[in-house]
């Protein structure tokens, strides 16, 4: 059941996606070297409760944490945890706030110092594939079109591997809400974009194999070959002309760039 969203409801959205931009950036500033995942998650947590939101995944199918903090080969939903981040870490922060009843959902990676050249390409073609996917998120196309424009970018212009087993999901009322927005498939197939349709669009790329597997902890998802796999999401709403970003990374690349410890993907 696909639910589109009026403009009051969409505003709503891009509230709750204010604060995750908010809870994001705000990890953009912490992060340095010797710092834990917890530690972010734990001030990630924090602001979200002051801006009056809640934290969308903490007990969402059981999932324990505020946000999600994948590290290196962990490519999705890993767990905040006391090892201390090293240079050349590269680290996903996926965060949801819930608020007046609406969820808003997004994510970015960073790396901490220089992850070298070949992970920093990753990172900025996983991040330009968001952008050709959002691209195709217009009135009149197919879920199969952003798939496509996805896979065509980051698998058949650059050989990385796009995980299968993870999508990107329309969202609302509840973080997970039909179609699924798989990150590769073909032109002209799926469900048809409608104005007011919001989804999270959210390519998964790895550097090597596409091959994933969820560690014991039963959530943390990794590659196979143990090679970095970059994330980033925005939650968008399908409109005319182009889709409307509601959630934003202008707050996330200011604190990027103004932290001395975190390197850009545009080297
Ligand atoms: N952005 C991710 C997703 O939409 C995060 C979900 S984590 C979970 O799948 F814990 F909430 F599942
Ligand atoms: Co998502």
């Amino acid at each position: 059941m696909i639910y589109y969203k009026t403009q009051a409801e969409i505003e709503l959205i891009r509230e709750s996606c204010r604060i995750v931009g908010t809870a994001i950036a705000e990890a953009a500033k912490l992060l340095r070297p010797g710092l834990t995942t917890s530690y972010i998650n734990l001030k990630v947590e924090e602001l979200i409760l002051d801006l009056k939101g809640s934290p969308s995944f903490k007990g969402y199918r059981g999932y324990p944490y505020a946000s999600c903090i994948s590290v290196n080969e962990a490519v999705v939903h890993g767990f905040p945890s006391s090892k201390e981040l090293k240079p050349g870490d590269i680290i996903s922060v996926d965060v949801g706030v819930l608020k007046n009843g609406y969820h808003g959902d997004s994510a970015y990676t960073f790396a901490l110092g220089d992850p070298g050249k070949e992970v920093l390409q990753l990172m900025k073609v996983t991040k330009e594939s968001l952008y050709k996917g959002i691209d195709k998120a217009i009135a009149g196309n197919r879920v199969g079109d952003i798939s496509f424009a996805v896979q065509d970018y980051a698998e058949k212009q650059f050989g990385y591997g796009i995980v299968r087993e993870l999508v990107g999901h329309g969202l609302g009322k509840s973080l997970h809400e039909d179609p699924q927005v798989a990150n590769y498939g073909r032109r002209g197939t799926g469900a048809k974009l409608h104005q007011g349709l919001v989804i999270a669009i959210e390519p998964m790329v790895n550097l090597g194999t596409r091959d994933v597997y969820y560690d014991d902890d039963g959530w943390t998802v990794r590659t196979k070959d143990g090679k970095a796999a970059a994330h980033y999401e925005h939650t968008v709403c399908v409109d005319k002309l182009n889709a409307q970003i509601l959630s934003s990374f202008v707050e996330i690349e200011k604190e990027e760039k103004r932290n001395a410890n975190l390197y850009s993907c545009y080297y």
